[in-house]
């Protein structure tokens, strides 16, 4: 959440921190802001709104000809979003971006009003900004080091000082900041895909480290002024991967990059036909040793773990509880030593699965971080990681992440069953021969969305609807009401089918669509009588079934029809026309899919 960039080096830095800002607008789109020495002054343009609304200022007033300067991209936390509260704050000596929560910005800001400061936003941020400036005494490593000391909450933060035109500073704790290093030009950003284009080389910056950055060099100290010497890093992304390579939309382009994401994320976990996790250390004895497995995480990826534990438990028979990190962390949960707890998170950067990995660790439990971006704080605190190889997501509306997690929780779902002795070696050989054929079978629904598209063109005058499932398909069935939601801003929610006589059937007449999954050909009657209940009540009825499911004519209005494989594994494919569905009703509701109103990715605060 909230975005920051800077830029020293030969360009035109404006323009610079525009395409660096672009990259990272998935991280808050409120409004956008730069601060670029000109003639050895500060130059500050920033407005409320996206990014488009600051580069139109820009064409307008003149952008700013320097080459060294901070950018923002913003994602409200305090004040609303205007364009005094927008970033960069500070004055003409010094300017500051920010991303994270200053808690205690409320005391600083008392004391530097007893001090003589008066403040123009409602922002945590600007008292940083007034904080370094109290302290500023020409040296601006002492001044940060003094500023941070007193502060208390997460930031990265990217600050100038108007007696340094040739550098920028940066430093951070609980929110992530990389430096990227280029040939005669170097980079501040919070995330990889905003360096792209210029480099793949990097830095990470710890907790509290600070770094002081030229356009020929980069050094960083710690928190005592010592000098940090640390390895660089090398992106494995390619500056394309972050571009919409001819969709129209990120979510569409990461649609249809599923079938590759789920390949390159589970081959190299494959030996011999079996899953092999030796990579980070988990044996078959030290899988199997586990009393309890915990999954937590947020969002779309709590939603992973919820089909792992449908599975986890249906093949290894060892019980797992899914939590929401934000409930986990506030819950003193009984996990301890014996026990597995798997931080599933894409950006590897959200605040509340972050600290729910603390609490693990220390209660004792034994941590595995399922991440997908490399050397993030989860992936990097976990005593294990294993990365999901999706490349950046860029779309709010998680796709591909989901869908490399949920295959994730498959592998191990196999392996562990195996090192348990609940199925045989052949058997596991059988489910991960199953497991590769599942991409192919993405494309072949790929090839074809005009059912999705129809069924979104029967949900998207709605006001509100249901999903429904059993089993592995009420799992599926939360992500996707949550993936509707999110886009295209129709309410709903999903139930366990045999739920619905509970309370939720109330909700159900002629103008409740229903979506029901029922791949599961278990339960598959079961949910189907759920299906007539909510026909007879009126509702309008979606069905997603396997191609080879037998329903009888009329159970739904309208059918989708799933390629099949091993009905365990169905909740890949139909995850895919759940996202389709999704993002076909933003469209006729002529939302804007990548970039939904009040949601950011990477929600780096509580
Ligand atoms: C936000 C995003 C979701 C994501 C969730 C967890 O809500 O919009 O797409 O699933 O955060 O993020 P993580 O990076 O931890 O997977």
């Amino acid at each position: 959440m909230c975005g920051i960039v800077g830029y020293v080096g030969k360009r035109n830095c404006a323009d610079v921190l525009v395409g660096s800002l672009r990259k990272l607008e998935y991280r808050g789109y409120d409004s956008a802001g730069i601060a670029v020495f000109e003639n050895n002054k500060i130059k500050v343009e920033k407005c409320q709104g996206k990014l488009d609304n600051l580069v139109a200022k820009m064409e307008r007033d003149g952008k700013p000809s320097g080459v060294c300067g901070i950018g923002h991209t913003r994602w409200a936390t305090h004040g609303e979003p205007s364009d005094i509260n927008s970033h960069p704050h500070g004055n003409k000596r010094l300017s500051i971006v920010h991303n994270g929560i200053i808690e205690n910005y409320a005391k600083l800001k008392i004391f530097l009003e007893e001090q003589g400061y008066s403040f123009v936003s409602q922002t945590d941020t600007e008292t940083v900004s007034k904080l370094l400036d109290y302290y500023y005494d020409g040296a601006p490593v002492d001044t940060i080091i003094r500023a941070i000391s007193e502060v208390e909450g997460s930031y990265a933060l990217g600050i100038i000082f108007r007696d340094f035109p040739d550098r920028i500073f940066a430093v951070r704790k609980d929110s992530p900041l990389i430096i990227g290093v280029g040939e005669g030009e170097n980079f501040i950003a919070s995330d990889v895909p905003a360096i792209l284009n210029y480099t793949k080389n990097y830095y990470l910056l710890e907790q509290d480290e600070i770094a002081v950055i030229s356009r020929d060099e980069v050094i960083i100290y710690d928190i005592h002024k010592e000098i940090v010497h640390k390895e660089l890093q090398t992106a494995d992304w390619d500056a394309d991967a972050a571009e919409k390579g001819g969709y129209e939309h990120f979510m569409l382009k990461e649609i249809h990059e599923q079938p590759t994401a789920i390949k390159t994320t589970i081959t190299p976990r494959i030996n011999e036909g079996m899953p092999d996790f030796s990579e980070c250390g988990l044996t078959d004895e030290i899988l199997a040793s586990y009393r309890n497995i915990y999954i937590v995480a947020c969002g779309t990826a709590m939603h992973a773990g919820m089909v792992g534990k449908y599975v986890i438990e249906k093949l290894a028979r060892t019980p797992v509880t899914v939590d929401m990190a934000s409930e986990f962390r506030y819950r003193d949960p009984i996990v301890g030593e014996g026990d597995l707890v798997i931080l599933i998170s894409q950006s590897g950067e959200t605040a509340d699965t972050k600290e729910a990995l603390n609490i693990s660790k220390r209660k004792g439990a034994k941590t595995l971080a399922l991440v997908n971006v490399k050397g993030s704080s989860i992936a990097r605190e976990a005593d294990m990681v294993m990365y999901t190889h999706a490349g950046p997501e860029i779309s709010v509306a998680s796709t591909k992440a989901f869908t490399v997690q949920i295959s994730m929780m498959y592998m191990l779902a196999f392996k562990l069953a195996y090192a348990k002795g609940v199925i045989t070696e052949e058997k596991c050989r059988e489910y991960v021969s199953e497991l590769l054929e599942v991409p192919a079978l993405i494309e072949k629904y790929l090839s074809d969305k005009n059912e999705a598209q129809y069924a979104a063109s029967r949900i998207m005058n709605a006001e509100s609807l249901l999903y429904i499932g059993r089993g592995l398909d009420y799992a599926l069935s939360m992500e996707g009401s949550l993936k509707l939601k999110e886009i295209s801003y129709i309410h709903s929610e999903a139930y366990a089918a045999g739920e619905l006589k509970h309370g939720p059937i109330a909700l159900i007449s002629d103008q409740t669509p229903v979506i029901a999954i029922a791949t599961q050909s278990d339960v598959l009657e079961k949910t189907v009588s759920n299906i007539e209940e909510v026909k007879s009540r009126g509702a309008k009825v979606v069905l997603m079934c396997g191609e080879n499911a037998q329903i009888g004519e009329g159970v739904a209005d309208y059918v989708i029809r799933i390629p099949e494989c091993d009905k365990l594994l169905m909740p890949i494919v139909a995850a895919v026309p759940l996202q389709l569905i999704a993002y076909y009703t933003a469209i006729l509701r002529g939302n804007d899919v990548d970039q939904p109103r009040n949601l950011a990715k990477s929600v780096t605060v509580e």
